[in-house]
């Protein structure tokens, strides 16, 4: 019994899709974001142009390890950049956690998360960023996954059972 871990792009669904592999599963959901502003009582947003982004990413750091010391098996939907960092890298290969990357199209990307509040990356130029940073990252998905789910042309829905069918 591991934890299922869903990492992606920002925009590809993974807290859509982990509520309802979650749900599915009977195993309680962990959401990075989420976890992060009911700690601090602040928005993503909030925290991110008060202390800066490092300070962010060490909350996004500490969560995710918390979440994968958990003992009873859970669903994980790690925020997009989790990956950056190599000993969050390490904490997912090392975890008795299964690894799915959600890839889509960064067209298909582009299209869905201009109006992201919790996406101050995003403010300037949403589209340039997204791309640049898929050919950034990628690779470090590439690196943490242990299967990849494509999100192109299927719904959340369909997403979920893609999840499920390959790793549960
Ligand atoms: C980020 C992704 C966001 C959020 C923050 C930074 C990123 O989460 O944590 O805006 O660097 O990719 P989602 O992937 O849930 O959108």
């Amino acid at each position: 019994m591991t934890h299922l871990v869903l990492v992606g792009m920002m925009g590809v669904g993974k807290s859509t899709v982990g509520r309802m592999v979650a749900a599915e599963l009977d195993r309680p959901l962990f959401d990075s974001d989420e976890m992060i502003e009911g700690r601090t009582g602040r928005t993503v947003r909030e925290i991110w142009s008060t202390d800066g982004e490092a300070a962010f990413r060490a909350l996004e750091t500490e969560t995710l390890v918390e979440a994968l010391a958990e003992v009873e098996p859970s669903v994980i939907a790690a925020a997009g950049g989790v990956v950056l960092s190599e000993r969050n890298r390490v904490a997912l290969r090392e975890a008795d956690a299964h690894v799915v990357w959600l890839l889509a199209d960064v067209d298909v990307l582009v299209g869905r998360v201009r109006n992201g509040m919790h996406r101050p990356l995003l403010d300037d130029d949403p589209e340039g960023t997204l791309r640049q940073m898929y050919d950034d990252r990628a690779p470090l998905y590439q690196e943490v996954a242990d299967a990849i789910v494509s999100v192109d042309n299927r719904t959340p829905s369909e997403v979920a059972k893609a999840v499920l069918r390959c790793c549960a």
